[in-house]
C-alpha cells in the first residue's frame, strides 16, 4: 500500500533522502510516486506515474532541510501524475501526503468548492491542504490548524503535512501506521521503519488518535481529541541495515528464502516460561480463535492442525476480513491468536478491537517489532524473522508456523521435545538450501512456465501448505494455481486435469501418506503431470522434490522448495518476483 517519508532537521540533502527514502518503500507496493522539498522559500514538487526505481537522489540535491515524499497505491483517482501525491493548497505553501481513506471528502470537498478552492485531482486526499489552509485563517499556529481539520475527518487514514512558512512538519493517525524516526540532528517521519533505517534505529511510535509536530530540533506528541501533549518512549530496533537489504542476491524474494537457513532458530528462540504461560492461556481459555490475512492465514490453519494432533486440542480459524461474524461466540475468558508480519494489517486490527471488545485476551505472532498488533497485545511472541521486503512472504510464514507448533508442543507438555524437532528442522533446511537444489528448482521451473494452470493438493498439514503453494505460484508468476485438501478432488477439481497438467502433491511420512498418493494416482490416471514433494521417492511421481523427513515440521519443510519453484516460475516468466502486479506488501486499509 502506500508509502510515507518525511524529514526536517539540520541535513541539506533532504530531497535526496526522500527518494532514497521511497525506494526502500517500494516493496510495499504503488503506482506513483511524488516528493515535495523546500528549497529557498519555494516549495518545489516532482510526481511521476509508474516506477521510482531508476530515479537518480543526485537529481534532488538542490540544498533543502525538509522534503516529504509518497509511494501511492491508487484508490480513489485513477493512476495519474495529477492524482499522485503530494497535494497542494491554493497558495502552494502546504504540501501533503496521506494513506488511507477520508471517508466524507465528497462534502468537505463541496464545501471547500463554495469557498472558491480550486482541485487538480480525483483524490480524497487533495481536501486536506485546502482545509489547513482555511483553518490558517482562523489561527497562526499551523499545528492547530492540522489539528482541527483532524477533528473533522472520518475513516482511517495517516497524513503528513509540510509548511514552508513555518518549516514545519506535521503527522496525525487515525487506522494507518506513521513511526518517527530520532536521528541526532532531526527527524524522520515514515509509514515503515525501512524508509529510515539506514540512518537511525531509534523510534518512537504514533498512536491512532495521535499527532506530532516537528521543526526538526523537537518534536511533539499531541492527543488529537484533547490537545493535550502525550509523553513517548524511544524504542531501539533489532533490524541491521544489512538484513534489510538485498545483499548479492537478484530479489529480495530469493533472498527471504534463503534467510530461511536460519530464521527457524530464531524464531523459536523464545522464552521457555512465557510459551508454558501462554500454552496455559490456551489450556484454560473458553474458545481460542486464530485469525490471519493471505499467507498469514494459512500459518493459521496448519495450527489448526498442529494443535488437534500434537496437543489434541481444539483451536477455530477464521480469516480476519470474517472475524466480524463470529463475535457472538467471543466471551472474557476466550482468546484470540493473532498471526501478521507486518503487524499493521486493518482485516487483523480490526478482528483485535472486536475481540477486546468483548473482553478477551490477544496473544500476537508478529514479525514487526513495535508494530501495531505488538503494541496492543497481551502477549506477543516476535518471530525475528528480520525485515520481510518481497511481498510474497515466506521468512515468516515459517517463522509464525515454528512458534505455533511450539506453542502446541508446550500445549502437550512436551516443549523441549518441540524445541529439539525445530533445531533440527532449521538445520535440515540450512543442509537442503544449497545450489544444486535451487539449481534443480529452477529447471523443473523452466519445464513447466508454459502451463497457465497448474494444482497443488495435501492432505492434513499440507492441506493449508497446498493453499499457501497456490497463492504463492499465483502471486508472482500470474499462473493460475489452486491449492486443494487431497480428498477434495474427486468433489470437482478432478474435471479440471488434462493430459500433462501439472500436478504438485505434498507429501509427508505419517498417517496420510497413503492417502495422498492414491490422490496422486487419481490424478496421474487423468494425464496430470506429477511433481511430488516428499521424503521420499514414490512410483507415481513423475518428478521428485526431495525434503527432509521432519515428522509434525513437514509442513515447514515441504512449502520451501515450492517457494523456491514459484520464484523461479516469476522470473523464467518475465515477471519481478519483488514487485506483483496489484499487490501490496502491508494492506492497511479494509
Ligand atoms: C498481504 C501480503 C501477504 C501477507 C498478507 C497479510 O496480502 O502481500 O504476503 O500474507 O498481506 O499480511 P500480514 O502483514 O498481516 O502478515
Amino acid at each position: 500500500m502506500c508509502g510515507i517519508f518525511g524529514y526536517v532537521g539540520k541535513r541539506v540533502d533532504a530531497g535526496s533522502l526522500a527518494i532514497d527514502g521511497l525506494k526502500s518503500l517500494e516493496y510495499r507496493g504503488y503506482d506513483s510516486w511524488g516528493v515535495a522539498y523546500k528549497t529557498g522559500g519555494t516549495l518545489t514538487m516532482k510526481k511521476e506515474t509508474g516506477k521510482i526505481s531508476g530515479v537518480n537522489p543526485a537529481d534532488f540535491s538542490a540544498a533543502c532541510s525538509i522534503a516529504i515524499g509518497h509511494t501511492r497505491w491508487a484508490t480513489h483517482g485513477g493512476v495519474t501524475k495529477e492524482n499522485a501525491h503530494p497535494h497542494l493548497n491554493e497558495a502552494s505553501t502546504i504540501a501533503v501526503v496521506h494513506n488511507g481513506i477520508i471517508e466524507n471528502y465528497e462534502e468537505l470537498k463541496e464545501e471547500l468548492k463554495k469557498k472558491g478552492h480550486a482541485f487538480r485531482s480525483d483524490t480524497d486526499t487533495e481536501v486536506l491542504p485546502h482545509l489547513i489552509e482555511e483553518e490558517l485563517k482562523h489561527t497562526k499556529d499551523f499545528t492547530t490548524a492540522v489539528r482541527t481539520v483532524c477533528l473533522r475527518l472520518k475513516g482511517r487514514y495517516a497524513f503528513l503535512a509540510l509548511h514552508t512558512e513555518s518549516r514545519t512538519l506535521v503527522a496525525a493517525r487515525s487506522g494507518s501506521p506513521l513511526i518517527i524516526g530520532v536521528d541526532t540532528d532531526g527527524y524522520f517521519i515514515a509509514s515503515d521503519i525501512p524508509a529510515f533505517l539506514a540512518h537511525t534505529r531509534t523510534v518512537q511510535y504514533l498512536d491512532d488518535g495521535e499527532m506530532i509536530a516537528t521543526d526538526g530540533k523537537t518534536v511533539l506528541f499531541l492527543d488529537i481529541e484533547t490537545g493535550h501533549e502525550v509523553q513517548k518512549r524511544e524504542i531501539e530496533i533489532t533490524w541491521s541495515m544489512k538484513q534489510a537489504q538485498k545483499g548479492t542476491y537478484r530479489h529480495f524474494m530469493l533472498k527471504e528464502i534463503m534467510d530461511q537457513k536460519d530464521s527457524i532458530a530464531r524464531a523459536i528462540n523464545q522464552d521457555e516460561e512465557e510459551i508454558r504461560t501462554i500454552a496455559q492461556a490456551i489450556k484454560h481459555a473458553q474458545g481460542t480463535f486464530l485469525v490471519g490475512c493471505g499467507t498469514a492465514g494459512k500459518a493459521c490453519v496448519a495450527a489448526e492442525y498442529f494443535f488437534s494432533v500434537i496437543a489434541g486440542h481444539h483451536v477455530n480459524y477464521a480469516p480476519a476480513s470474517e472475524f466480524k461474524l463470529f463475535h457472538h461466540f467471543l466471551k472474557p475468558e476466550s482468546l484470540l491468536i493473532v498471526v501478521t508480519q507486518s503487524g499493521e494489517t486493518a482485516d487483523v486490527l480490526e478482528a483485535m478491537k472486536i475481540a477486546k471488545a468483548k473482553g478477551s485476551k490477544v496473544l500476537s505472532i508478529v514479525n514487526v517489532q513495535g508494530s501495531t498488533v505488538a503494541r496492543e497485545s497481551d502477549y506477543t511472541l516476535l518471530i525475528n524473522a528480520g525485515p520481510e521486503r518481497a511481498v510474497a512472504s515466506t521468512k515468516a510464514l515459517t517463522g509464525q508456523m515454528a512458534v505455533l507448533l511450539l506453542i502446541a508442543y508446550a500445549l502437550a507438555d512436551k516443549l523441549r521435545e518441540g524445541k529439539l524437532l525445530l533445531l533440527e528442522t532449521g538445520e535440515m533446511i540450512n543442509d537442503m538450501l544449497n545450489p544444486r537444489y535451487v539449481e534443480r528448482l529452477e529447471a523443473l521451473a523452466d519445464g513447466i512456465k508454459r502451463h497457465e494452470n497448474l494444482y497443488i493438493i495435501g492432505k492434513s498439514w499440507n492441506y493449508p501448505m497446498a493453499l499457501e503453494s497456490a497463492i504463492k505460484i499465483q502471486e508472482v508468476s500470474y499462473i493460475h494455481a489452486e491449492g486443494f485438501a487431497g480428498g477434495e478432488l474427486k468433489h470437482g477439481p478432478i474435471a479440471l486435469i488434462e493430459k500433462g497438467t501439472p500436478c504438485i502433491v505434498l507429501v509427508g511420512k505419517d498417517e496420510v501418506t497413503a492417502d495422498i498418493l492414491s490422490n496422486a494416482m487419481e490424478l496421474k490416471a487423468r494425464g496430470a503431470f506429477i511433481i511430488g514433494v516428499s521424503p521420499e521417492r514414490r512410483d507415481v511421481f513423475d518428478e521428485w522434490i526431495k525434503v527432509p523427513e521432519a515428522s509434525t515440521a513437514q509442513a515447514i519443510v515441504n512449502i520451501i522448495p515450492i517457494q523456491i519453484l514459484a520464484y523461479f516460475l516469476a522470473v523464467k516468466r518475465g515477471k519481478d518476483p519483488d514487485m506483483p502486479r496489484n499487490l501490496a506488501k502491508s494492506v492497511t486499509v479494509k
